[in-house]
């Protein structure tokens, strides 16, 4: 990652603040976008001199313009763009209000159509890079109470496919990660729930880093349009222990 500049989204807090830590120990710059100022300004200055906060809503086209114009006038060019930004909300389909769904839609979905948009020029400026969207393992099936999150990132799964598509021939690779239960102190993920997951526990922010981290870097050249998914088998079936043994053997 030496010398590669990137943007990531939602990067003062939680996977976002993650992922910008593991790019900065392994020679990446970053920019971390956040409407949380206090939280980014002091987050980028513990990173140092490879870190930079912008105050950016990502459903605004203007502060995607200023943060891909802060990233090329203070690193000199953009090199790649991590879509974590994301709101959450859990209500039943017929209680969920219709404000609540555009809210969701317009910052975990519209906020990523705006990114790439504005991103891909500055990184065909670059020669080319490479964007990974965050969706979820709710992007992968359905999930009761979490409607237009799962619509967001159903689409953001979309989303990265078609752009994919567009942005080959200029060099730029698209690919989404989704992770499953990820622990962390705003996941309200850390104990306490039983869901049916193969490896027998909530993932670590930083084993979604590393999958990001292997995105942005060169040894994934050959991936684009892809879907990693960092769910420990969520998504892939019931784990045995939920079973009742006489339907396995
Ligand atoms: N935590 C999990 O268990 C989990 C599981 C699967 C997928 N994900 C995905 O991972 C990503 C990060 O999740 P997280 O749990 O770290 O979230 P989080 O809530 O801890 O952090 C999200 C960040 O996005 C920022 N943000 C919100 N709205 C914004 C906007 N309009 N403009 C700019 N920034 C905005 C918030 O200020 C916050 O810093 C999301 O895309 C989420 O969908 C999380």
């Amino acid at each position: 990652m030496k010398g590669k500049v990137i943007l990531v989204t939602g990067g003062a807090r939680g996977m976002g603040a993650t992922h910008a830590r593991l790019l900065v120990d392994e020679g990446a710059r970053v920019v971390i976008g956040d409407l949380l100022e206090e939280e980014g300004e002091l987050f980028a200055a513990q990173l140092g001199r490879s870190a930079l906060y912008v105050r950016q809503d990502v459903t605004e086209p203007e502060d995607w313009g200023n943060a891909i114009a802060s990233a090329e006038s203070r690193f000199g060019v953009l090199d790649g763009l991590v879509n974590s930004a994301a709101i959450y909300s859990f209500a039943p389909i017929e209680q969920l209000s219709l404000e609540q769904w555009n809210k969701t839609l317009a910052v975990n979905l519209t906020g990523v159509f705006l990114g790439m948009q504005a991103a891909l020029p500055a990184m065909r400026r670059a020669g080319g890079g490479s964007i990974v969207n965050i969706s979820s393992a709710e992007g992968l099936r359905g999930s009761a109470g979490l409607n237009d999150y799962v619509a967001s990132m159903f689409g953001v799964r979309g989303l990265t496919k078609s752009a994919a598509l567009e942005a080959a021939a200029s060099g730029v690779r698209v690919n989404s990660v989704h992770p499953g239960l990820v622990t962390g102190p705003t996941s309200k993920n850390q104990d306490g729930y039983r869901f049916p997951i193969p490896l027998g526990r909530a993932a670590h922010p930083q084993e979604v880093s590393h999958a990001v981290l292997f995105l942005l870097s060169d040894e994934s050249s050959y991936l684009t349009g892809s879907e990693i998914v960092v769910d420990g088998g969520l998504t892939i079936g019931l784990p045995h222990k939920c079973l009742p043994p006489e339907s396995i053997f």
